[in-house]
């Protein structure tokens, strides 16, 4: 079977999770146990990606009624899982969809009641990624017939692919569906630095799938851009603010304003629960910030097989990390939902 990036069970049994910080070296799954423990894997990124981070929250709650159905015990781990990461807003999304299940169901029931709507938050996502894909792959598929059997090149950033959500990605849904079809693709992958789920997740998800594709330093992408090297980027997003403006990973502006330089399309890729009609611009979106050690460590693998950080810079140098930017809306060519390719100014709309 196809490897998941989370595992609901059956009613009131445990939740398994993909471990994402040991990936590409080692596939292990570890089970959720605790609300904490959900709260743990979102916030140390076990999970990531805006809707599996939503995912995440609603198993969560689930855990957390079945520990303790009480109204106290259950406010107390919705704060809890809320106050892990502030950009992406599926969190919020999800936590406050199971409390306005939950606050209305007997405590008794809570349990099953949890459960059903963690399964629908998962089941909702997946159909989102399948329809995401299917609006967004005429967008690749037009670029590709005047290539005469030429690659389409697409350049993403971070990861929004399968593991980021609970099935096809969002940026590489069009992607997947592009290649299973026949489309020629070829993915330019950032490396996405400091955390470079880019080169450890996308690279790794593309190459598993057979999708051809080249790692490249987020410094390449603009040269690529400037010689027609690139005909399309997609990426994913954390929150859409009602206006349109984009909050993306680390880097997603810089790489906007190159497409927008070099007159190559620009494409988000968003199911609708990433959409925020109460932020009505980019301007408040809270920016995650992780803090200087991402900065001035990587990880990687050894020669011996050993998974080992390491400084890159002298001791005592200091770091800022901003984990998100906005690209503005008007940078923006299309959003490609689960509802249809949408202008970006009619976000907020889309969801009201
Ligand atoms: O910090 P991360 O790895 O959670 O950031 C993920 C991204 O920025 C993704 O592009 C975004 O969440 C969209 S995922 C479909």
């Amino acid at each position: 079977m196809a490897l998941q990036t989370i595992e609901l069970g059956d009613i009131g049994r445990d939740i398994r999770i993909l471990d994402q910080t040991l990936l590409p070296f080692r596939i292990e799954y570890r089970e959720l146990s605790t609300w904490q423990d959900a709260a743990e894997a979102i916030k140390v990124m076990r999970v990531r990606g805006a809707p599996l981070i939503g995912a995440t929250a609603a198993c969560g709650m689930a855990l957390a009624v079945r520990s303790d159905p009480s109204d106290a015990a259950m406010f107390k781990a919705a704060d809890g899982l809320r106050e892990t990461r502030p950009t992406a807003v599926n969190l919020q999304w999800a936590v406050e969809r199971c409390l306005s299940i939950l606050a209305c169901t007997p405590p008794d029931d809570r349990i099953k009641a949890a459960w059903v709507e963690a399964a629908s938050i998962i089941g909702e996502d997946r159909a989102a990624n399948r329809a995401i894909g299917e609006f967004g792959m005429p967008l690749i598929k037009a670029l590709a017939d005047p290539l005469d059997g030429e690659p389409v090149r697409i350049l993403t950033h971070c990861n929004a692919g399968w593991l980021a959500t609970t099935h096809l990605g969002t940026a590489t849904a069009p992607i997947y569906l592009a290649h299973e079809a026949g489309v020629p693709v070829h993915v330019l992958v950032d490396e996405t630095r400091p955390r470079s789920q880019g080169a450890a997740l996308t690279a790794w998800e593309l190459e598993r799938a057979g999708v051809p594709c080249d790692v490249i330093a987020d410094n390449a992408g603009g040269l690529l851009m400037q010689r027609g090297q690139v005909h399309l980027v997609i990426t994913g997003a954390d929150r859409v603010a009602a206006n349109g403006d984009v909050c993306n990973k680390i880097g997603t502006y810089l790489k906007a304003l190159a497409a927008r330089e070099s007159g190559v399309p620009f494409c988000v890729s968003v199911p609708t629960s990433t959409i925020d009609p109460a932020m009505p611009d980019g301007s408040s979106i809270p920016i995650e910030d992780r803090g200087a050690d991402e900065v001035l460590h990587a990880t990687g693998m050894d020669l011996d097989g050993t998974i080992r950080t390491v400084r890159t810079a002298a001791e005592g140098v200091s770091a800022i990390n901003p984990a998100f930017d906005v690209t503005p809306a008007e940078m923006v060519s299309t959003l490609i939902t689960e509802r249809g390719l949408i202008k970006p100014e009619h976000a907020g709309r889309i969801v009201e």
